[in-house]
């Protein structure tokens, strides 16, 4: 059975809703610094203590569901920083949207939605092609960090990293601020790793190709 087309709506709202993205980044980031990004940023418990910690990076938290954004843009303010800034979108998409010559630092992943079944395995955010994609944008020496409760995610993404020529894994990298997160607090045991982008050419990514509005994860 082939593939239902997408409706010219929706693919016009993407259109409409990617080229949004691409204005609002072009005009809200340091155009020659590189990003500390945080993607799936919840309540944004740890980017606000993150950059208050450290006031000479710029970090940026992106998740898609707008009232946790609002949350964490009020404890950004209350904090007065300058050096934090929160974007609704989805983490494919905001890779894609960024402006030329935009890389990362780092890139953090806390508790993401670990999408326990097989079946929705392809739902998880860390995926080869996604983290070859973070490559990309990634220099030599970048961090990627990354902690979870859920143990079989936490391995396959230690198996996916282990087979790619882009990312190494740092088992005496230092993990540089303890902050609890909503849902770290919730978790009874978690993992953490870090990752460091080698020297290794990254594949080009390719345009993101239209997807449904994402769904969230079961928690
Ligand atoms: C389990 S919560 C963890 C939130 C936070 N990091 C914490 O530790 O409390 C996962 C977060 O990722 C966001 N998220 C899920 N898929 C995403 C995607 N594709 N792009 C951006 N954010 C996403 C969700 O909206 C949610 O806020």
């Amino acid at each position: 059975m082939g593939r239902v087309p997408y409706k010219p709506e929706f693919l016009a709202r993407i259109t409409e809703r990617r080229a949004a993205l691409r204005a609002e980044l072009a005009s809200s980031l340091p155009a020659r610094q590189a990003l500390v990004w945080e993607i799936g940023s919840g309540h944004g418990h740890f980017l606000v203590q993150y950059a208050q910690a450290f006031p000479a990076k710029y970090c940026v938290g992106v998740d898609i569901i707008r009232d946790r954004l609002n949350r964490s843009g009020k404890k950004r303010d209350r904090a007065r920083l300058s050096n934090c800034h929160f974007v609704q979108a989805e983490a494919h998409e905001f890779l894609d949207a960024l402006p030329v010559g935009v890389s990362f630092e780092e890139i953090w992943v806390l508790f993401p939605d670990p999408w326990p079944k097989k079946r929705h395995h392809k739902n998880r955010i860390l995926q080869a092609g996604f983290l070859e994609a973070l490559a990309g944008r990634a220099g030599e020496g970048t961090r990627l960090y990354l902690r979870t409760d859920h143990a079989e995610y936490f391995q396959a993404v230690t198996a996916l990293l282990s087979n790619l020529q882009t990312w190494r894994l740092d088992p005496a990298a230092a993990w540089p601020l303890e902050q609890e997160t909503v849902f770290q607090a919730r978790a009874p045991a978690y993992q953490s790793l870090v990752a460091v982008r080698t020297s290794h050419p990254a594949r080009p990514a390719g345009t993101a190709a239209p997807r449904p509005p994402p769904r969230v994860g079961p928690r």
